[in-house]
């Protein structure tokens, strides 16, 4: 995988469609969304009208209202729709900040690098949780044994883990199929307890 260019922001069951969830990739905060259709689209988490976080705004059909004033952004990123002026066109110029996005193997990979190839996503895997831990990245990763396509184990926990902040990252986890769900998810929950107690 080309881990310093795609981030995993999300496994495929974090977002039904219809769902807007926050992420990040790299320092940059952005809304990832899956519309009615099931497509998938990760912006700039900032409404290009007055700021306000897109994530925290609702997917219509195939457009994200932002939850301020409604303006309504189409698959594109560009602005279909302003509430106060229902017959306006909206002007090309207005759009979100649209990331590179790719969906494959359970995972919602966002990047900033619009050349960036493909990324080598997980093969033969199943999603299981996305987890917040309180500790910073490379404290998670000490504790994880080097796979393939960026992954890291731990037993039967395949993790893509992603930073959030300082002290904080995002463990996406992925089993084997066969695995059974619970207890992957108990050995999840004591990776976090015991990297957060570190
Ligand atoms: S800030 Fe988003 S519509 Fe006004």
């Amino acid at each position: 995988m080309n881990e310093l260019t795609w981030v995993a922001v999300a496994l495929t069951p974090d977002l039904p469609a219809g769902v807007a969830i926050p992420a990040r990739v790299g320092s940059e905060d952005v809304a990832v969304w899956r519309a009615a259709s099931g497509a998938v689209r990760i912006w700039g988490d900032r409404c290009p009208h007055r700021g306000m976080r897109l994530s925290h705004g609702f997917v219509r059909g195939e457009t994200l209202a932002c939850i301020y004033h409604g303006w309504r952004y189409g698959l594109d990123g560009g602005c279909a729709h302003i509430p106060a002026h229902p017959a306006l066109e909206p002007p090309k110029t207005i759009t979100a900040r649209v990331f590179g996005c790719v969906e494959a193997g359970g995972v919602i990979f966002g990047t900033l690098d619009p050349e960036a190839p493909p990324p080598a996503a997980p093969e033969g895997l199943v999603p299981l949780r996305s987890v917040e831990i309180g500790a910073a990245a490379g404290v998670v990763q000490a504790r994880l044994m080097p796979g393939e396509a960026g992954l890291m184990w731990s037993g039967d926990l395949a993790l893509l883990v992603q930073p959030v902040g300082e002290d904080t990252c995002r463990a996406h986890a992925l089993i084997p199929p066969g695995t059974d769900p619970k207890a992957a998810s108990r050995a999840l929950e004591a990776l976090r307890r015991t990297c957060e107690e570190d």
